[in-house]
């Protein structure tokens, strides 16, 4: 199969598109046909070598595509699926397992269905696992118009949430677009002196973001990141959580979201759409920090 690859780590130049061996499924798990990957910054962490990844290695966790060959209950020839893979989606062919797929509503592209796991499923994750997001509470989202945020956004909001997003001028329209009640510039204003009494504050940001997120909760209330070490000593002294989320894919969340954005509930941006051989671009854009939604590849 041809797939994208590195046998070492760097700079976007250290990915080629070659020939690979093609997966094999072992038991419970499925060989899928991959028609669309999505790109996230864990990709681009990994082929920098900032995590642990065995070389050489197809890198990519979000795949949409059809099933080639099962070896799993509950998915057969033929099924048009969705996910979070084992090994890596940047290729022809990809395995996972069932616990970490759902079959694809007919309704929604492969492209919409491959910006969904990873961003979407951290999302949900942040806001009702971890952050207990309740109707009627306000949820700040720090990063509102990335991959993860605009997911975030439009999830508190169907909880019922009162949602504040913050972001650069060029997304505020975007942000409030997705249903927003508020929107905090950070080129000009600082988020801690605009915002205060939040339940749930959602980190997909890092850097001296996360810190300044700590003040603007209320009493008791939690700072869920994902970018970075929670500030649990300054959370203590202020009488709030500060707590990391590590995002593990489940199934039923990937079904239940799907549905949303099948049913028109949820919307997912995709902000550029290019071919697996142009995956080098698709890095650089991810990398620069300022993606709007999502970036696809198609295979
Ligand atoms: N722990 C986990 O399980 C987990 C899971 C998923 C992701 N992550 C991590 O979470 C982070 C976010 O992921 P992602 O996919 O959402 O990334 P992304 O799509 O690349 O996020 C880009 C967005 O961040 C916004 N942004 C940049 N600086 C900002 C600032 N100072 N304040 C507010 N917004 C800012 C940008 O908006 P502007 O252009 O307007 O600045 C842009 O829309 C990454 O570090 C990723 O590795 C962790």
């Amino acid at each position: 199969m041809q797939a994208v690859l590195i046998h070492e780590t760097g700079s976007p130049d250290v990915l080629h598109y070659e020939e690979a061996d093609r997966p094999e499924p072992g038991d419970g798990q499925v060989l899928i046909r991959v028609h669309a990957a999505s790109v996230n910054p864990t990709d681009w962490k990994a082929r920098r070598g900032l995590s642990e990844t065995p070389l050489p290695a197809v890198l990519g966790k979000d795949i949409s595509g059809t099933v080639e060959l099962s070896r799993a209950d509950g998915f057969a020839e033929g099924d048009d699926v969705f996910g979070y893979v084992v090994g890596g989606g940047y290729a022809e062919f990809a395995i996972a397992s069932t616990d970490t797929i759902a079959k694809k509503p007919a309704g929604l592209s492969h492209e919409q269905a491959a910006a969904i796991p990873l961003a979407g499923m951290t999302a949900w994750q942040a806001l009702f696992d971890r952050g207990g997001l309740e109707r009627g509470q306000t949820a700040l989202i720090a990063g509102a118009a990335g991959g993860v945020g605009h997911f975030a956004v439009q999830f508190a909001k169907l909880a019922g949430g009162r949602v504040i997003g913050t972001g650069s001028s060029r997304n505020r329209d975007f942000v409030l677009g997705l249903g927003a009640d508020e929107y905090v510039d950070y080129t000009e204003q600082d988020v801690g002196q605009a915002v205060s009494a939040v339940d749930v504050a959602f980190d997909t940001v890092g850097g001296d973001t996360t810190q300044s997120l700590v003040p603007i909760l209320r009493d008791g209330g939690i700072l869920v990141t994902i970018a970075n070490a929670p500030p649990e000593e300054a959370a203590r002294a202020r009488g709030v959580r500060a707590e990391l989320l590590v995002m593990g894919p489940s199934s039923e969340q990937l079904a239940r979201i799907a549905e949303l954005v099948a049913g028109g509930e949820v919307r997912v941006e995709i902000s550029q759409v290019l071919p697996l051989t142009e995956v080098q671009q698709a890095h650089q854009l991810s990398e620069s920090g300022h993606t709007r939604g999502k970036i696809v590849l198609t295979v």
